[in-house]
């Protein structure tokens, strides 16, 4: 597969290398108090976003189906956005229209059959996720079978959350093969309280298949990584996962010990095509670690976005260079993660070939 960097921004045509039918993160909830609504792209598609009155969530394509004129750029009140070109009105939820105010008796147009694009939008970690469908499924109802959403995975019933976001100025590919990238830590993330290039060393990791991606499976983590000392002071043995699974998702778990007393930090991170030509990073981390600990939220979201700024300024610099579209290469072992990435999601849009991971396997890098 290339790596592309040179597609038209969102226009008519869908784009064919984007994953279709799967929920991605629109905008946070903490944006949406009930009767207001704000815009977003997803996947190149325009949508409006808002929560009704009744707390319930909508996603709508943000164009009227009658002239093409914003949804957005009409009247919200709470239970029925109204276009400001002709004041056609439509249940948000459904898209259904619910009246067109220039019909008179004699005209025997239902305004109950025309429907704005609505997508299915739920509340999961602090996201409004949006289900993107495939070109050509039809309406979806309420009986439309959809993936499950996705979530941090949770191991008390107590532990603080906090969410940080980026926009990447790269495809999503780009975006997500940096994610999953081993090799970059020492350089990009080079900073006191995390990694030096001087600690580079060797590492063994072992991968296992999941249906739709793979595991690096529990490890003790990397002991030069100063933040993952701090799960240590409770004396149990570290395990930790970090799973990808298509399209986008990026899943790490870090537990010392289970059942009441077991700490552990989980975090999802997703890399979403805004456009066909960039996409955003949201992290989502939860943890029940110095729950009652003071400013503990706070500082571990300074960490994070430092890290996820370095991550940011990095593609930023990448993006000057791709503009030039220069041919890419895949190196062993460290970008292998890259190349089942490619693969799973190749399979994944034409409906063939196979798992790139038949069996669990090691991996051999420095960093
Ligand atoms: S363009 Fe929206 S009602 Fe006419
Ligand atoms: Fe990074």
């Amino acid at each position: 597969m290339r790596l592309r960097n040179d597609k038209p921004e969102a226009g008519n045509q869908p784009a064919t290398d984007l994953i279709f039918g799967e929920w991605y993160p629109a905008v946070r909830t903490s944006e949406l108090r009930p009767g207001s609504m704000t815009t977003t792209l997803l996947l190149g598609i325009p949508l409006v976003v808002g929560r009704k009155r009744d707390g319930a969530l909508f996603a709508m394509r943000d164009l009227c189906p009658h002239r093409g004129i914003p949804l957005s750029a009409g009247w919200f009140d709470g239970d029925t956005v109204q276009c400001r070109y002709h004041g056609w009105k439509f249940e948000p939820c459904s898209g259904q229209c619910t009246e067109i105010p220039s019909l008179t008796q004699i005209d025997t147009l239902q305004p109950t059959k025309i429907y704005a694009g609505a997508f299915p939008c739920r509340e999961a970690d602090g996201f409004a996720w949006v289900y993107v469908p495939e070109a050509g499924m039809g309406r979806i109802t309420a009986e439309t079978a959809l993936p499950p959403l996705p979530q941090v995975p949770k191991f008390s019933a107590q532990f603080r959350t906090a969410h940080l976001s980026a926009d990447l100025p790269c495809n999503v590919d780009h975006g997500i093969i940096g994610l999953m990238d081993p090799a970059h830590g020492p350089f990009v993330h080079r900073a006191w309280w995390w990694r030096s290039a001087a600690s580079i060393h060797e590492k063994t990791k072992r991968f296992e298949p999941l249906p739709d991606g793979f595991r690096m499976s529990s490890h003790a983590p990397s002991a030069n990584s100063a933040p993952y000392k701090l799960l240590g002071v409770y004396g149990e043995k570290i395990e930790t996962t970090i799973d990808f699974t298509l399209p986008n998702r990026r899943y790490e778990v870090i537990r010392a010990g289970h059942g009441e007393n077991g700490k552990w930090f989980a975090s999802l991170t997703t890399i979403t095509p805004v456009t066909p030509s960039s996409c955003r990073i949201d992290v989502v981390a939860c943890w029940n670690v110095f729950y009652n600990v003071p400013l503990v939220p706070q500082i571990a979201k300074f960490f994070g976005a430092r890290f996820v700024r370095q991550d940011q300024e990095t593609m930023i610099q990448q993006a000057e260079g791709l503009r030039f579209r220069p041919a890419m290469m895949l190196i062993d072992d460290a970008d292998k993660p890259a190349k089942w990435y490619f693969a799973l999601k190749q399979r994944r849009l034409t409906g063939q070939g196979e798992h790139p991971l038949r069996e669990p396997v090691e991996l051999h890098w420095r960093s």
